[in-house]
């Protein structure tokens, strides 16, 4: 599998360090009432495992977690994330397989894919809902975010982040334009720079599916899946979970 992570993931850990401070809170929120749910938390495209601790800090039960990250270099990440900590050391196992390949766990509680729906185009997300609604336990979740642009845009250059450590400072910079049908490109560059002086540069560009609510709603209930925004409305955060539940669904 084409790893679009395998030059810019040194940088990455560090650069979506203050979106899981927001998402963090949110994403307690959407798992509320999961404690109660049994099975596997499985996190798909895991990254540096933000996700990954965040969701144990929220269901702080010793229960299983599926991590599945297939990007080599990001998954050092994780795996050192997981290491270092004995609770989650007991309840993460680290896959490198990815969202179509990876074998599931009969019974889950909770699957995350957050910041990475878009990695997959339309049929794999098919696919992908296919394998996970039979498998979602009673009062299980799925929890994602559609990040913007939710339609295909031109995303001028803008700094995403900008952090110090150290002597050095690092600056990540994207944009994007339309590549295609409910398709963008992003373009990334990454620095490292020394009382402002670029030290060194990476540039990534990758393909990024784009869908919006009502598209995702609709796929969804294909599979017997209903969708609803959750935690702070402008991060993008969305719970399915069984539409046979219907008001029973609570968080
Ligand atoms: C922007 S990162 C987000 C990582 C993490 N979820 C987070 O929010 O911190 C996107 C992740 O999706 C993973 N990914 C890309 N394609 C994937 C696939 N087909 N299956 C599973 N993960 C995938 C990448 O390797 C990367 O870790």
């Amino acid at each position: 599998m084409n790893d679009p992570y395998e030059r810019s993931a040194e940088y990455i850990d560090i650069m979506i360090a203050d979106a899981w401070d927001a998402f963090a809170p949110s994403l307690a929120e959407a798992l509320g009432g999961v404690d109660a749910v049994e099975g596997t938390i499985v996190d798909l495209g895991a990254g540096s495992g933000r996700g990954v601790r965040a969701a144990c800090a929220a269901l702080p039960d010793d229960s299983p977690v599926l991590a599945v990250e297939p990007s080599p270099a990001l998954r050092a990440v994780l795996l050192a994330r997981v290491h270092e900590d004995a609770r989650l050391r007991r309840r993460v196992t680290v896959d490198s397989g990815d969202a179509l390949n990876t074998p599931l766990p009969d019974s889950i509680r909770a699957l995350l894919a957050m910041n990475m729906i878009g990695h997959l185009p339309p049929g794999q997300r098919q696919e992908l809902w296919a394998r996970v609604a039979p498998r979602l336990a009673p009062g299980g979740r799925v929890i994602l975010n559609l990040a913007p642009p939710t339609t295909p845009a031109h995303v001028p250059p803008s700094l995403m982040a900008n952090l110090a450590m150290g002597d050095l400072t690092y600056e990540g910079w994207a944009s994007a334009e339309p590549s295609g049908d409910h398709q963008i490109t992003w373009h990334m560059t990454y620095r490292t720079l020394r009382q402002g002086r670029p030290l060194s540069e990476v540039t990534v560009e990758y393909a990024w599916w784009v869908l919006d609510e009502p598209e995702l709603a609709r796929e969804l209930a294909e599979h017997g899946l209903s969708l609803r925004p959750a935690g702070q409305p402008d991060l993008g955060l969305y719970v399915a979970s069984l539409a046979s539940e219907g008001s029973e669904f609570k968080g």
